[in-house]
């Protein structure tokens, strides 16, 4: 368990460090006019999507579930989990809206401003200290 749970925690952090950078991308990719730049922040969050994030957001639920599902008369009854797991849930919720930003940003077809991106990037901060929050302090 304590291995899963250290693994858990650093798919966890490769995760986010996609989820703060990818929007980040977009900020840039959203104030950029030349064709050569838009092509290359494509092929840096394509890899960024597919190489890290999509990768390391199945390993931080498959880990997670591999704790829960053994263990889940125990968890059932304690409010911070389920709470936890709706935030995710939110999360990959996000995650997967990323991707279809990504896609239109492919074809060119972005009509988002990237002060629009700026607030974006926020989003996953709120999730993270909600998620660590309970986690840790589990107040319910
Ligand atoms: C479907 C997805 C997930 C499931 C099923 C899951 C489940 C679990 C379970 C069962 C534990 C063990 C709790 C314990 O110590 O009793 C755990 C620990 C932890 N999880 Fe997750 N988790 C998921 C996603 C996440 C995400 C997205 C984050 C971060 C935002 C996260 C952060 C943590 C942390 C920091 C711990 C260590 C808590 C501690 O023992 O101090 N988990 N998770």
């Amino acid at each position: 368990m304590l291995w899963i749970k250290a693994f858990h925690i650093i798919a966890m952090v490769c995760w986010f460090a996609g989820l703060f950078y990818l929007p980040r991308l977009f900020v840039y990719h959203a104030s950029t006019e030349d064709q050569a730049g838009k092509d290359r922040f494509h092929i840096m969050e394509r890899k960024l999507y597919r190489g890290i994030m999509n990768p390391s957001m199945m390993v931080t639920v498959i880990l997670g579930l591999a704790m829960l599902i053994p263990n889940w008369e125990f968890y059932k009854s304690m409010g911070w989990m389920h709470v936890k797991l709706t935030l995710v849930a939110i999360l990959i919720g996000y995650h997967i809206y990323c991707g279809k930003l990504m896609r239109r940003f492919a074809t060119d077809d972005n009509h988002k401003s990237h002060v629009f991106y700026r607030w974006f990037n926020e989003f996953p901060v709120l999730i993270l200290l909600g998620v660590v929050i309970l986690v840790v302090v589990r107040p319910f």
